[in-house]
């Protein structure tokens, strides 16, 4: 593979605590795994100003942990910059879509924003629910759907890069 300078990607959900610490971290595990992680800069944010410095919730952590995977971080909100400085801005839900749309209107950014369950073959292009207020299932469906989502939006990346 060739290109110009590593692929960065930053997950964003509302409060950077429980859905885009572990996108980050999902996609960091299989990036590991696949051998490529030095083409890619990940980081996530949220669009709320509510966890900032906070670590993630220690559910998102422990159901993740039971899979074998990190989940490590602290809270941070999205800047203007962020929109010119990452080539992807991947989202979790429509709410999430609206903001960065707007933020990156704002900013003038380039950054391409994507909804991750445009990934999902299962239900594409919808959102990945919030489990803050739910219980423990409601974390591990997220968990799923965040691992799936995420492994394909890798292979397009890949694939795209392979373009380049
Ligand atoms: P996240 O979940 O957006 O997946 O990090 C939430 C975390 C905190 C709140 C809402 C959603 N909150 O309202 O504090």
């Amino acid at each position: 593979m060739e290109g110009s300078g590593p692929i960065r990607v930053l997950f964003v959900c509302l409060g950077n605590i429980c859905r885009s610490p572990l996108a980050e971290s999902i996609f960091r595990h299989q990036i590991r795994e696949r051998g490529v992680e030095e083409f890619f800069e990940v980081d996530s944010a949220g669009t709320a100003a509510y966890h900032i410095g906070r670590p993630p919730d220690a559910r998102s952590v422990a159901t993740a942990k039971a899979r074998g995977v990190t989940v490590d971080g602290s809270g941070r909100q999205i800047e203007p910059r962020d929109l010119n400085r990452f080539d992807y801005v991947i989202v979790m839900d429509g709410e999430n879509l609206a903001d960065v749309e707007r933020l990156e209107r704002r900013s003038g950014g380039r950054a391409r924003i994507h909804l991750l369950r445009e990934w999902d073959a299962e239900d594409p292009g919808t959102d990945v629910p919030d489990p803050y207020y739910g219980g423990q299932r409601g974390f591990e469906d997220v968990h799923d759907i965040v691992e799936r989502s995420s492994a394909a939006l890798l292979d397009h990346l890949l694939e795209e890069k392979s373009r380049r």
